[in-house]
């Protein structure tokens, strides 16, 4: 029933503008007739009609200044009266407003004329309410569509924000909560492995990498919580940006180094190291933001070292173009505590070269991770990012089956753990680890992972140095 009465509206709406078109044509005055004595205004060839007794702007739409398409032609008396700010005006003749201008538009709002164009072309798509003509192109979320006769037709990839998703999880039962990221809107999963993760999966050598013998000692031995940013506040480092370069084997090795190399000068070296200085120089089988290994990243920071992140920043040289991008500016000869060359940046005066000592693999088992973390300071782990860890915003994340079983390699900063009751009573134990997607994302930059049973690998490889050799 409903239907079939909007089916005659939107007929009888169809025949009224068809007639307005001849009503049209046939009111217009001869273009020369004023254009000889009124040449600067151009409102005399407008003539004003008398108002007719209807709710026409409420179906039209009011319109701001002159506009003569914003009218409305009433069929039955063969006039038209005007939903725009000039039928108000006194000449010439008498007002043309439509009768319930005065209700609808004479109002201080804004006007309500939507975009759609009047009348309704016969070809074209609409999307929220929008009018698009034909061919018109515009991308949805990661997608990009075709308006191709009245229809929208839209590419078909896999969007890494993507509500169904957010939604499924924040409504489910797994202990953590998604967000709609805006640095992720538009990408699609593809580009989100890319350009956000970066670290190669560990070769054959670095899996086979023995383990420093671990204590394993039991859980009891150690406090319930712990979080290296308490322990040694002034020297853990806050979470990085790696921004769409997909180079986190550099943002986690300079993090974790850089940690490690306060402690153990028990706070005499505090710098935060340059991780783009690893990502333009560290390139020998690396490869920038299209991804590197982490052992050739602790390799380089044994045999090179790197600069602090105030003489060789992040970023900074985007704007020169990708021949400066991948310029090395500042490396180091062998034995010196400087590099052969100045800051490259004006502001920074100090290019004291960051070494470490070699890198080691700490054992996988939960409490020696604990142990070690809580001895020397937070660890590198690699994990595997499934397209649900992107829209992580706060709890212990573990996989959710309904992301796929998509992933890659990541790797990150952990740095404390901790356990908490869930809805039903049960212990959930988590780690705390740091991620180098900004501050805006997760917990202020961190997240939590579920703790002692391998959730995304994340116990599978853990690394770490001693510090300064
Ligand atoms: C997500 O955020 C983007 C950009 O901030 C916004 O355009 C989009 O409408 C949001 N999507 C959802 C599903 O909330
Ligand atoms: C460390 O690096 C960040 C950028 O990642 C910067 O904002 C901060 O000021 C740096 N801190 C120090 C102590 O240099
Ligand atoms: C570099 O090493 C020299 C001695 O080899 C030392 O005197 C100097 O203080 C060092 N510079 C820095 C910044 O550590």
């Amino acid at each position: 029933m409903r239907c079939k009465i909007q089916m005659l509206l939107i007929y009888c709406i169809a025949s009224e503008v068809s007639m307005a078109k001849q009503l049209d044509s046939r009111r217009n005055f001869p273009q020369g007739l004023y254009s000889v004595e009124d040449r600067g205004s151009a409102k005399w060839n407008r003539i004003k009609r008398s108002p007719y007794q209807g709710s026409s702007c409420r179906i039209r739409g009011c319109c701001t200044g002159r506009d003569d398409d914003c009218s409305f032609t009433i069929v039955s008396r063969g006039a038209i009266c005007y939903c725009d700010q000039y039928c108000t005006s006194g000449s010439p003749g008498p007002v043309d407003c439509c009768a319930d201008y005065w209700d609808v538009c004479n109002h201080p709002v804004e006007p309500t004329r939507s975009e759609e164009p009047w009348p309704p072309p016969a070809w074209g798509c609409y999307k929220d309410g929008r009018y698009y003509g034909e061919g018109t192109i515009i991308k949805d979320n990661c997608n990009s569509c075709k308006c191709f006769n009245s229809l929208w037709e839209c590419s078909t990839d896999v969007c890494l924000v993507r509500q169904d998703l957010i939604q499924h999880i924040n409504s489910g039962d797994y202990g953590w909560k998604a967000d709609n990221y805006s640095q992720f809107w538009g990408m699609t999963v593809e580009e989100g492995f890319k350009k956000r993760l970066g670290t190669f999966p560990p070769s054959h050598s670095l899996l086979n990498m023995r383990e420093a013998p671990g204590k394993s000692l039991p859980e009891e031995k150690f406090p319930a919580i712990f979080s290296a940013t308490y322990e040694w506040p002034e020297w853990i480092h806050d979470p990085l940006d790696q921004r769409n370069c997909g180079a986190s084997w550099a943002f986690s090795t300079a993090s974790v180094a850089a940690d490690r190399i306060a402690i153990h000068s028990k706070g005499q070296v505090t710098d935060n190291l340059s991780a783009q200085n690893l990502i333009s120089c560290d390139t020998r089988n690396q490869h920038g933001c299209n991804g590197g290994s982490i052992d050739g990243a602790w390799r380089y920071l044994r045999t090179h070292g790197v600069v602090s992140y105030a003489c060789y920043p992040s970023f900074w040289n985007k704007h020169l173009g990708p021949s400066a991008e991948n310029r090395c500016y500042v490396s180091s000869e062998h034995g010196k505590n400087y590099t052969n060359g100045p800051c490259p940046n004006a502001f920074e005066k100090s290019n004291r070269l960051y070494r470490c000592a070699s890198h080691y693999r700490v054992s996988s088992k939960e409490t020696d991770i604990m142990k070690e973390i809580m001895d020397r300071g937070p660890v590198q782990a690699i994990m595997k990012v499934y397209e649900d860890f992107f829209l992580y915003k706060e709890g212990i994340y573990r996989h959710s089956q309904k992301a796929g079983s998509k992933w890659k390699t990541h790797s990150v900063k952990l740095l404390g753990w901790g356990a908490l009751r869930d809805k039903n009573g049960q212990k959930q134990k988590f780690w705390i680890a740091a991620n180098s997607w900004g501050k805006s994302w997760g917990e202020n930059g961190y997240f939590r992972i579920l703790r002692g049973q391998n959730e995304c690998d994340i116990e599978k490889l853990i690394l770490a140095t001693l510090g300064q050799p």
